[in-house]
């Protein structure tokens, strides 16, 4: 019988998903925080930490998900010069993050430090390194924006600048991006095997779509090839909670295709 009320979604045959979800923590404090990972008990075993939780009760909730053996994405998006991100990250392994991220457009130098920093970190612990992935162009960016920091003039550069940053990721040995559904696609085609597409803000359909305009259903961008969902409102402030992962989780496991995406795999 199970005592967190999150047995049906604790189903095997979710496990692929599940392994490629991370619930967001969109709350500054881990009292708040706790309550959440509590309602979803052992169904749910990835969390993403970002910049809310992170400086208003990053160790207590760091440690606290380490605690309970949670997968944590840390979602901080450092940017600075190299050796400044290099001491940041080397920091940030000492919690067991399973993945972190980066802005792409700090350049050649920072994004191979940060991967040199997270190297040196893991063969100092004897532990996994953490995955590095890299934030491109922010999808609040219009074309307004893009135009004012000289970034380009509309939709077709900004896709272009997703490209470039992207394959600049992966030559300076990241592990991924993080990208919007809608980048999926393109990304899929131009990355290598097993490159992480993280992808946040999708909706599933019939849901309320809160600030995000264009965006695809959860399963839609597994089938676009993204490797690992951030679910956030779409979960955390439904009326039911674990009902609405399970819709989730139901739409993901019909679509995903494994292979194509380098989603990790079930051994079993
Ligand atoms: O919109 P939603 O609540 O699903 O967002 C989930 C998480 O993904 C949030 O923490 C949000 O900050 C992040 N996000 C993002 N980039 C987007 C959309 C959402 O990093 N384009």
């Amino acid at each position: 019988m199970s005592t967190d009320g999150s047995l049906a979604l604790r189903d095997p045959r979710y496990d692929a998903v599940r392994r490629a979800t991370y619930v967001a923590l969109d709350v500054p404090t881990w009292l708040q925080a706790e309550a959440l990972v509590e309602r979803f008990g052992a169904a749910v075993d990835g969390y993403k930490v970002g910049l809310e939780l992170y400086f208003g009760d990053g160790p207590a909730a760091l440690s606290g998900l380490r605690r309970l053996g949670k997968r944590v994405f840390l979602d901080v998006k450092l940017h600075d010069i190299p050796n400044t991100v290099a001491g940041a990250l080397a920091a940030i392994a000492r919690y067991g993050v399973e993945m972190v991220n980066v802005h792409a457009s700090g350049g050649p130098a920072m994004l191979t430090a940060a991967r040199e920093a997270l190297d040196a970190a893991a063969a100092e612990s004897d532990g996994p390194r953490p995955l590095l992935v890299a934030v491109t162009v922010l999808t609040s960016l219009g074309a307004a924006d893009l135009e004012r920091l000289g970034w380009g003039r509309g939709a077709s550069d900004a896709q272009a600048l997703v490209a470039r940053w992207a394959a600049l990721a992966a030559s300076c040995g990241l592990d991924g991006v993080v990208a919007s559904a809608l980048e999926v696609a393109q990304l899929r085609r131009q990355s290598p095997p097993g490159f992480e597409i993280v992808v946040p803000g999708t909706r599933p359909s019939g849901a309320p779509r809160h600030d995000q305009v264009r965006s695809l259903t959860p399963g839609e961008a597994m089938a676009a090839g993204a490797t690992r969902l951030v679910l956030g409102r779409a979960v955390t402030r439904a009326k039911d909670p674990l009902l609405a992962l399970e819709r989730i989780w139901e739409e993901m496991e019909s679509v995903a295709p494994p292979a194509a995406s380098g989603m990790p795999k079930d051994d079993g």
